[in-house]
């Protein structure tokens, strides 16, 4: 039996999605534990194509008990059509469970969001304008209203009563917006109450016993190391953590129970949003990957920026959330590159480093410091064993894996399930 987390090493659509609908084939839980419905999760699998920005990636499996985590902030309306979109593909939600102690993103959260981002001006982060900073901010403030609230009406329209208080000040005080009527929140939530309900629990004991029967547990991150509060390229990033240590107090599972952490790299990076990328190509090169890997956001639409792989962010990523596996998605988009590079290293101020500065003002002035490899040149869609890859793909993922610190687990090769590489169990 294992306990494994699998988290975004990069900055976020790494391939998450498309990972834990392969790893979980052999998972009895997939708990989601951070983030909100800013993720978007790609799936591929015969059932369809998916976007999934709250339930778990493991819901395709009828063997798989869902759950949405307490350290996940979830917008029910979102949730709600959700269910419904994958109900409409014959996918079953029913054994779908939703952490009590999850908060609800609340019609105040998306309001500010977008009002906190215009008042930013020039220095707005680009957040997906779900609510995700408010939400969380509100809830180590302790303003949430969580799931749990939602089962006793009359405390929940008494919560909701003071918050509104509160917030209806900042919102015409402060933004000059409109306020908004309690009677009409509190009719709109009992109506997602009332549909939730049935899957609202403590999901922190659902947990526990499956470690102590000896399940396996896969815990599901939601954006990337490099979003992260604490680790990410602060502030341009998000306002939950994304790191592993989030999978056990974002899921309710002690640290000591976590068997494996597999990072999940694209071989290449991404970026959607405002904030630096040390080794962003805006010449043809970034073009073709954008084209070639369809790097437009699941969420929003927005273009990503797109470079080379970086392994200095990449080897800190595997320091801060202590990596025992690397994922590396979408080799197949570098397949007709002539040449194709990693960065080893950045120059900054005249030195070499070999670290990820802290400051953002620093990582913008990195200039990156290549090795080069040559291209395979060759599709690799169909292959689906390592030794199968051309000998210059294998070149290039060896040392891939010599340069982030953790062997390959996974490779993929295509959007579509099958087209993956399992190179080695984390089971
Ligand atoms: P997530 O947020 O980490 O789950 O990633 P996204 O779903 O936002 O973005 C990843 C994109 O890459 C999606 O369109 C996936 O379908 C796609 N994808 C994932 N793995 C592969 C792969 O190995 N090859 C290709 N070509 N596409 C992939
Ligand atoms: P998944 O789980 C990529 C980015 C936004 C913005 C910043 C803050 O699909 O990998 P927020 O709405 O969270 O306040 O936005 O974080 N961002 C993501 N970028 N993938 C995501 O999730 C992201 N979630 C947030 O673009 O730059
Ligand atoms: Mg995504």
């Amino acid at each position: 039996m294992s306990v494994v987390v699998a988290i975004g090493a990069q900055w976020g659509d790494e391939g998450k999605g498309k990972v834990i609908d392969v790893l979980a084939e052999q998972a009895k839980f997939v708990v989601r534990f951070s983030g909100g419905d800013n993720a978007g999760h790609t799936i591929v699998n015969p059932f369809g194509k998916f976007a999934l920005q709250l339930v778990p990636s493991g819901i395709f499996y009828p063997t798989a008990t869902c759950i949405i985590g307490n350290g996940v902030a979830v917008n029910p309306a979102v949730l709600i059509a959700e269910m419904d979109m994958l109900n409409s593909h014959g996918i079953a939600t029913d054994t779908l469970v939703i952490s009590d102690r999850a908060n609800m993103i609340m019609p105040y959260h998306v309001l500010l969001d977008r009002l906190e981002e215009q008042a930013r001006g020039g220095g707005a982060i680009g957040t997906t304008g779900k609510g995700i900073g408010p939400v969380f901010s509100d809830k180590l403030a302790r303003y949430g209203i969580r799931f749990g609230d939602l089962l006793d009406r009359t405390a929940f329209r008494e919560r909701l009563g003071a918050m509104l208080d509160i917030k209806n000040r900042l919102l015409t005080k402060v933004y000059g917006a409109e306020p908004l009527s309690l009677e009409g929140v509190y009719q709109q939530y009992l109506g997602y109450a009332e549909r939730l309900a049935p899957h609202i629990q403590d999901a922190t004991v659902l947990i526990d016993e499956a470690i102590a029967r000896g399940d396996n547990v896969l815990l599901e991150g939601a954006q990337g190391t490099l979003l992260d509060p604490d680790f990410g390229t602060y502030p341009y990033g998000t306002s939950s953590p994304s790191v592993a240590g989030q999978g056990s107090v974002g899921a309710g599972i002690g640290p000591t129970k976590i068997n494996r952490v597999i990072g999940v790299f694209k071989a290449y990076i991404t970026r959607v949003g405002a904030g630096p990328m040390p080794t962003v190509l805006t010449e043809a090169v970034g073009q073709a990957m954008r084209d070639r890997g369809h790097e437009f956001g699941t969420v929003s639409g927005r273009p990503r920026n797109c470079g080379w792989f970086d392994a200095v962010a990449a080897r800190y990523a595997t320091l801060v959330n202590g990596l025992t596996g690397a994922a590396i998605t979408k080799l197949d988009v570098l397949d007709t590159q002539p040449t194709v590079k990693a960065c080893v290293a950045y120059r900054l101020d005249g030195k070499t480093i070999d670290y990820f500065p802290s400051r953002i003002t620093d990582v913008a002035r990195c200039e990156p410091v290549y090795e080069e490899f040559p291209g395979w040149q060759t599709p690799l869609n169909d292959v689906r064993r390592f030794a199968d890859l051309p000998l210059k793909a294998r070149r290039y993922l060896r040392r891939l894996a010599e340069l982030i610190g953790a062997p390959i687990v996974l490779v993929g090769v295509g959007q579509e399930r099958r087209q993956t590489i399992e190179v080695k169990s984390v089971w």
